[in-house]
């Protein structure tokens, strides 16, 4: 019961990894909010994270609803598939639109919420790809490179404030759902593709399950790790050890 009592806001929270770890705070005895663009049943708020007034919206509905936020998985993000010279400008500033700008705004129109905790963490959810790069990754490894820094400068600035606001990165690989099956669309067989990438790269010799993932984010979440701040929580079967 590492969340007793937490209120986390979750952004993606309809995809793969989002419903993992809404199901991880649920489990730990938390509650979270759960967001996505996408309208259903496992979401309480329909949300576009490149909407300013959209985070305002949903803080608002939070404050009203639970009268306290103790937590931020900035989780969702897209993908788009190009090396930086197929790579078209607008698929580019989309890709910064959603997994930059997002979590800059869900760190920014948060803050005022988490800083009326007792102990509030803040889980951007990069990606390997935001330590390592790749050919045919081009916006998204800029994006994720660019939460993994901003994350530094958001949890050294929640450091100021006492009780902190903490923040840290989680760089996990590539697991099953809907961003592996974009990434090998392209190829003559993509379940060979796939297993082809965990053989060349990964240690472990599979993908990362999502519960995996979520279990890192809920770590992140909790006072387990109230020393960790500005860190970069690496979760991808050894993959980046290579
Ligand atoms: N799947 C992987 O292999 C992998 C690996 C490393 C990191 N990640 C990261 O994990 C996070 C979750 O990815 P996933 O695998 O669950 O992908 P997913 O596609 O299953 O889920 C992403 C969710 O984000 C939502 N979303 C997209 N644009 C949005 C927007 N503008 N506003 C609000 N919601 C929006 C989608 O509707 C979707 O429900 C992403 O940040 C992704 O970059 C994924």
């Amino acid at each position: 019961m590492l969340l007793e009592g937490r209120v986390i806001l979750v952004t993606g929270a309809a995809g793969a990894l989002g419903s993992a770890i809404c199901a991880a705070v649920r489990q730990h005895g938390g509650t979270p909010f759960r967001t996505d663009i996408a309208q259903g049943p496992d979401v309480d708020a329909r949300h576009d994270v490149t909407s300013e007034a959209g985070w305002a919206g949903v803080c608002a509905t939070i404050e009203r609803r639970h009268g306290r936020l103790d937590g931020l998985v900035n989780n969702a993000g897209i993908i788009r598939v190009g090396s930086v010279e197929a790579t078209a400008l607008a698929d580019f500033r989309l890709v910064m639109a959603v997994n930059v700008e997002g979590v800059f705004l869900g760190c920014k129109v948060a803050w005022p919420l988490l800083r009326e905790s007792d102990g509030a963490a803040i889980v951007n959810v990069s990606s390997t790809a935001g330590l390592v790069g790749s050919a045919d990754h081009a916006a998204y490894n800029a994006s994720k490179g660019a939460v993994r820094l901003l994350s530094k400068s958001v949890a050294l600035h929640g450091a100021r404030l006492d009780p902190p606001i903490r923040c840290n990165s989680l760089h996990p690989s590539l697991m099953p759902g809907n961003m592996a099956e974009t990434i090998v669309a392209g190829a003559e067989d993509p379940q060979a593709a796939i297993e082809a990438i965990v053989a060349a790269r990964n240690p472990l010799r599979r993908l990362a399950r999502t519960e995996e993932v979520a279990a890192a984010a809920v770590f992140l979440l909790s006072p387990m790790s109230s020393y960790m701040t500005g860190s970069e929580l690496v979760c991808d079967g050894g993959a980046t050890a290579l």
